[in-house]
């Protein structure tokens, strides 16, 4: 294997629209994995690359986990796919089960998705519609975050609060946005920032220009992923749990990133202390080995669907997906919440991440370091940048890191770590070491 472009033709390549990609440099230079196993990828010429960012925040396990493997490709043979809409199979109710056993107290109804953008959407579908079910049909305003991903549907990019996200595509749902969490002067914070809570308060705001009788919801990342890895500063979940509760608003937390073992926690909320009514989850559910998203919530919330006169025949949630709980990705979550638990991955997460923000502050004298954050085994560190390019320093450092055998993530203005669960000590401090040396190359 020495062919960079792995015997593709350019047609080939062409033909291919890459998702959040710059498909015209990326074709000219193509990155290709070819295989994975652990916390490497080898690409098409054959090198190793150290997995900085766990496949997209999917692969804490690591890749190539035989447990997963064996699990898909028994399901495969036994029971490839199974109607989703008014027929089942035994594995989504096991999976269902195992996945409230990783949920904070009280969610406990779970509603399958193919991936985080739809478990965002079910997830705001279902506020709004509870409200309805309340009688109180008027609540159906919704209320995200700046630099907030919620993954790219309509729904999602309308509460999100990343502009590049939203701006091409015209007009969204009717949304309004709180600040964001980034101060100046919690730059360099190890884990959540002293400073911010106050920013929660901005939802009174809102509340006083709306008023609570017309808002549905509230959607959060408990700590924002794509936005630049983002902890919440010490108290503003919970300062934003409280005004939920006092105005009858729903909080929803987008934990497609945080859910099983990111945060050093089953989930976000309890790495921090506040359970949402709705959790929006995807991702490491599943190791990323199959596409599987959900939605789970609060008892109350499903009762209120099933507490109706309707006849029993009569569906109570017009909503779902052809793959929603697809026995193939239900087998490999039931696989990898195993593996979670039984290796004592989570623990491992927490005990890892002192190492990790030990090492990753070794970089806030580096040239252009603006800002290092880290919490568990996620960091963002935003970089200073060119004038009227903030996007190209990253890009132009993660090139590097490429070329020195490191998969990192660049957006924006900031380089994004989400590291294997399973990584070593030695392992953090070659990807710091790199990452050091990047960025001196680029100063
Ligand atoms: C917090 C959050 N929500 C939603 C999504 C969207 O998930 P997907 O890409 O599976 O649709 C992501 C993806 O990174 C995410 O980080």
């Amino acid at each position: 294997m020495s062919d960079k472009f792995a015997g593709l033709t350019k047609s080939q390549l062409d033909s291919h629209w890459m998702a959040f990609t710059a498909n015209r440099q990326f074709k000219k230079d193509p990155r290709l994995m070819v295989a994975a196993d652990g916390c490497y990828y080898t690409d098409a010429t054959g090198r190793k690359i150290f997995d900085g960012l766990s496949g997209l925040w999917t692969c804490g396990l690591g890749h190539n986990v035989p447990e997963i493997n064996e699990a898909v490709s028994n399901q495969m043979k036994e029971l490839d796919y199974s109607p989703a809409f008014q027929f089942g199979h035994v594995k989504s109710f096991q999976l269902a089960e195992r996945i409230c056993e990783f949920m904070p107290e009280g969610l406990n109804r779970v509603f399958y998705t193919n991936s985080g953008s739809e478990a965002v959407e079910t997830s705001l579908k279902i506020a709004r519609a509870y409200w309805r079910k309340l009688g109180k049909p008027g609540k159906t305003r919704l209320i995200g975050r700046l630099k907030g991903y919620h993954g790219v549907n309509f729904g999602g990019i309308s509460v999100g609060g990343i502009g590049a996200n939203r701006a091409p595509f015209g007009e969204t749902l009717a949304a309004d946005h709180m600040r964001h969490t980034m101060l100046p002067e919690s730059a360099f914070s190890r884990g959540m920032p002293e400073n911010g809570a106050e920013l929660a308060d901005d939802l009174l705001d809102l509340i006083a220009l709306h008023d609570a009788t017309n808002i549905a919801a509230v959607i959060v990342e408990p700590l924002a992923g794509s936005g630049g890895v983002l902890p919440p500063p010490v108290g503003y979940l919970q300062r934003l749990r409280k005004i939920c509760d006092d105005h009858n608003i729903l909080l929803i937390f987008d934990e497609v990133i945080c859910a099983f073992g990111r945060m050093g926690a089953n989930t976000g909320a309890e790495a921090f202390g506040v359970t949402p009514d709705i959790m929006a989850l995807a991702k490491q559910v599943t190791n990323g080995a199959m596409p599987l998203g959900a939605t789970v919530v609060k008892q109350m919330i499903y009762d209120a669907f099933m507490d109706t006169d309707a006849p029993e025949y009569m569906l109570e949630l017009p909503h779902g997906y052809t793959y929603s709980a697809h026995p193939v990705a239900c087998a490999a979550g039931l696989a990898a919440l195993e593996v979670l638990e039984q290796q004592q991955i989570i623990p491992r997460v927490a005990k890892t991440a002192v190492h990790f923000e030990k090492s990753i502050h070794e970089l806030d004298d580096c040239p252009n370091v603006l800002d290092v954050r880290n919490y568990g085994l996620a960091s963002g560190l935003t970089l200073a940048p060119y004038p009227g390019e903030p996007a190209r320093r990253p890009f132009e450092v993660a090139m590097r890191m490429w070329d020195k055998g490191f998969y990192v993530r660049y957006g924006g203005d900031t380089i994004q770590l989400g590291l294997p669960f399973i990584v070593e000590s030695s392992e953090i401090d070659s990807l710091v070491s790199a990452l050091h040396e990047s960025l001196e190359e680029c100063a």
